[in-house]
């Protein structure tokens, strides 16, 4: 059972109490982009590039990736691939952090974003003069970052880690005995702690997507389904967390509801993960769990507004104008941060390999 232990929060460090989203893309937007398929398709061809597209992107974008020859994933996934393949050209379809993580395994590569101010709001919860504080507050702490922060936060950290590593890596840092430094998800951080039993000092941010499910609807939701496996992203608020049948990453959601046997689902996670779900397991049911809303709104309605930035008109934008697409990383801060990203993908391929026992 999820038991909600007591984490040591970190307070005196400015979290954002609320974002500035960019505009949804309109139904006639969306139309548009969808008959840019071809033109798509045929420039990714030409460039001779790879598409690495994130589970969160438009069922339309991640189509073409498969037409493509590309690559969809979790965020661990996209900075193996993009730093594996010996393609020059990467287009990345995803969030800010996922193009230059990529930029710092793979400097001599060409790493374009359809969209460059495509944020996430745990990137955003952290900034780089707070974590150093931070850390002199507590020197005797292991600095863990979400993959989900910035170039120069990564550079401070000593580990790099994703929700598919996040609970490993605290139990193996618990068996070396070292109180953890987490930074930003604050969910996320507090189900490490519980789950792993490590000391964590952990950071108040959150992802504006998942902190809105809400668990007292998706108790109801659960009665309505009672045969339903409740499948949960780890950065979605403890309550909800301790309703899952499964907690895991968006690629462990996905091979979780593949190999069950069973036939509904309810997830928490962002929405679009449901064009894989539906695709690999068409005789199964996806049900939507249930978000927070004000007065009849949801904020993000279980859609991230950074991920549809991603657009098929804007990579189109990339493809043909690289320059004005381009990651770049400075690099003393490249250098400092592909430590740690270097010891996350090692921690993970040791982890695979059973050299590591936890
Ligand atoms: P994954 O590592 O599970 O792909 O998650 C990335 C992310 O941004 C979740 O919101
Ligand atoms: Fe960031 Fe949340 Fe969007 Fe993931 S869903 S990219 S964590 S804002």
């Amino acid at each position: 059972l999820y038991k909600i232990m007591p984490l040591h929060m970190i307070n005196n460090v400015s979290v954002p109490e609320t974002f500035d989203l960019p505009n949804r893309p309109s139904l006639a937007e969306k139309n548009a982009d969808e008959a840019l398929f071809d033109e798509a398709l045929a420039l990714i061809k030409e460039k001779n590039a790879l598409l690495i597209a994130h589970y969160y992107t438009s069922p339309t974008m991640q189509r073409l990736c498969e037409a493509a020859g590309g690559f969809i994933g979790d965020s661990l996934e996209m900075a193996r691939r993009g730093r594996d393949s010996d393609k020059q050209l990467i287009a990345v379809a995803g969030v800010r952090f996922m193009g230059e993580t990529a930029k710092i395994l793979s400097p001599e590569k060409d790493i374009i974003m359809p969209n460059l101010s495509a944020e996430c709001s745990l990137d955003l919860c952290c900034n780089v003069d707070d974590l150093r504080r931070a850390k002199q507050e507590h020197p005797e702490a292991t600095v863990v970052a979400y993959a989900n922060t910035s170039a120069a936060v990564k550079a401070e950290a000593d580990w790099i880690v994703t929700s598919s590593l996040a609970v490993e890596l605290g139990k193996y840092l618990t068996k070396l005995g070292k109180p953890i430094l987490w930074v930003p998800d604050r969910h996320l951080g507090s189900y490490i702690a519980n789950q792993s039993d490590c000391d964590v000092y952990c950071w108040p941010g959150r992802c504006i997507v998942h902190d809105a499910f809400e668990a007292n609807a998706l108790e109801k939701k659960q009665k309505e389904h009672p045969e339903a496996k409740v499948l949960v992203h780890p950065e979605a608020p403890a309550a909800v967390v301790e309703r899952a049948d499964y907690v895991g990453s968006t690629s462990q959601i996905l091979s979780y509801a593949k190999s069950s046997p069973c036939k509904e689902f309810i997830i928490a996670t962002e929405r679009n993960i449901f064009y894989k779900l539906t695709c690999a397991c068409p005789e199964k049911n996806f049900i939507e769990a249930p978000v927070a809303s004000t007065k009849g709104h949801c904020i993000s309605c279980a859609n991230c507004p950074w991920m549809e930035l991603n657009s098929l008109k804007s990579l189109i934008e990339a493809l043909n104008h690289p320059k004005e697409h381009s990651l770049s990383v400075d690099e003393n801060t490249r250098v400092k941060a592909m430590k740690p990203l270097e010891k996350m993908l090692s921690f993970s391929a040791d982890l695979k390999a059973g050299k590591i026992t936890l």
